[in-house]
């Protein structure tokens, strides 16, 4: 496959930056297309962790290209310190990392609205990672942000700037009771952050369309997840761009018609984090106990993530919206110890039974999973490698995961390490 999709099936944080490692190896652009630094995507190389927020996941791939496309939103600040961190760690980024000029900045502002909107929020707040990814993208679409061609251009960041700011000063002082910006301030520390970005920006759906006359391999990094995604996830507890994989056409500018395969990661239960519903969320213990197994503690902001059983529903859901082609099973070693394990296959909503995910936040709440329950294999998997290696029960398991959301299983992973990898060739 050439130009290959792979998006988060659940809430994100499925590890999608473990198979993008291992994909990278053989890809020769990977992209960036939505979110920004709200993401938080693993890499462990032997002793080795890496956490990337703003830059693909393939930079440790030392033969990828890597690319921030149009649709991401990108903390400056945030983009050199990673820059710094790779570069401290022996990872070279200079000529194989490429930023789009179309991609929207994030300013401070932003992230002092996504706080103060939280704050204000209360009990009501949707858990955001305070980053300004939501603000951003409001500006984007209002037509009042900010890109980084824009940035480069100092007679159109000027007027692009004092108009932002005339707004958003206002809302802070009326609405918010809090101190505005200082024009002359913020304009100064830009001015130093353009001549810093400048070496790494172009036009980069032009990069995108070149490679693909050459015959590259694209792979094409989501962010986030379906459940997560703006129209298809569980408004408003969503992220505010599209992490599905029509994200991936819009928010990088590469000719839709290449695209030929997209690959859905999953965990081999379900996680979430910030707040909204979660229908097959663990019993408190069971809870406690999977957190601790899995490290389910946020990449990027330490919270604890709510942990529950696989969700069939929510992973059908992701099959229909994103053409899923092919699946990865993550984590399937967190469950090595459990004497039984339940899989969620469809929601009793009163007297109804709903086999799809329903839009209506209500409806959602109040569904009460049907699990079906199958014995556990209760031996340790993290040494296998090849099918054949895993447990009768563990395998039965996996294949019914297969039947219940129709999309063939291609990778399970065993393990964070780069090693703890089967490659399923052929039927499970
Ligand atoms: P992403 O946001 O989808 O890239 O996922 P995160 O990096 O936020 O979270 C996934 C976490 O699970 C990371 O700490 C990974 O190192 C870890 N991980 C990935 N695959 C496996 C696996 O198969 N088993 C175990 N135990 N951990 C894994
Ligand atoms: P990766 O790419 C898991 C969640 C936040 C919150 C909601 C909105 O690592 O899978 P935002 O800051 O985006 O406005 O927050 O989305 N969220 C994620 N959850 N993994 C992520 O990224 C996430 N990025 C945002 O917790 O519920
Ligand atoms: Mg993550």
């Amino acid at each position: 496959m050439s130009h290959t999709i792979l998006i988060g099936a659940q809430w994100g944080d499925e590890g999608k930056g473990k198979v993008i490692d291992v994909l990278a190896q053989k890809s020769d652009y990977i992209v960036r297309y939505q979110g920004g630094n709200n993401a938080g995507h693993t890499v462990r190389i032997a002793s080795n962790k890496f956490v990337l927020h703003h830059i693909p996941s393939g930079i440790l791939n030392p033969k990828s290209r890597c690319i921030i496309g149009n649709g991401v939103v990108l903390d400056l600040d945030a983009f050199f310190d990673e820059v710094k961190m790779l570069e401290s760690r022996g990872v070279s980024v200079r000529g194989r990392l490429f930023v789009s000029d179309r991609a929207h900045i994030i300013f401070p502002y932003h992230r002092l609205l996504d706080q103060l909107r939280e704050e204000r929020k209360g009990a009501g707040k949707i858990g955001t990672t305070k980053r300004g990814i939501g603000p951003c993208y409001a500006d984007k679409a209002s037509r009042l942000g900010i890109r980084i061609c824009d940035l480069l251009n100092p007679r159109v960041f000027q007027r692009r700037l004092a108009e932002a700011l005339e707004e958003k000063n206002e809302l802070l002082k009326k609405i918010y009771h809090y101190k505005p910006y200082s024009f002359e301030a913020l304009h100064k520390s830009y001015a130093f952050l353009r001549s810093k970005i400048k070496p790494f920006v172009c036009d980069t759906h032009l990069l995108l369309e070149e490679a693909g006359r050459k015959k590259k391999r694209i792979l094409f990094e989501g962010a986030q997840g379906t459940l997560l995604d703006l129209d298809h996830g569980t408004y408003p507890y969503v992220t505010s761009s599209s992490a599905t994989a029509g994200g991936a056409i819009s928010g990088s500018g590469v000719n839709p018609s290449k695209i030929d395969g997209v690959i859905g990661v999953v965990k081999a239960y379900t996680t979430r984090v910030g707040e909204g519903p979660f229908p097959t969320v663990f019993p408190k213990a069971l809870l406690k106990k999977i957190q601790t197994l899995g490290e389910e503690f946020g990449a990027t902001t330490g919270r604890p993530r709510r942990c529950g059983w696989f969700d069939a529903v929510v992973v059908r859901h992701a099959v229909c919206v994103n053409g899923l082609t092919k699946v990865a099973v993550m984590k399937l070693d967190v469950l090595d110890t459990l004497p039984e394990i339940k899989i969620g296959v469809a929601y009793q909503c009163q007297k109804k039974k709903i086999y799809h995910f329903p839009a209506d936040l209500e409806i959602l709440e109040k569904a009460v999973p049907i699990y079906e329950t199958m014995p556990g294999w209760q031996t340790p998997t993290t040494a296998a490698r090849k099918v054949g290696d895993l447990p009768k029960n563990a395998r039965n398991y996996l294949l019914r995961l297969e039947q219940l959301i129709g999309v063939p299983i291609w990778i399970i992973s065993v393990g964070s390490d780069r090693s703890q990898t089967i490659v399923v060739n052929g039927k499970l």
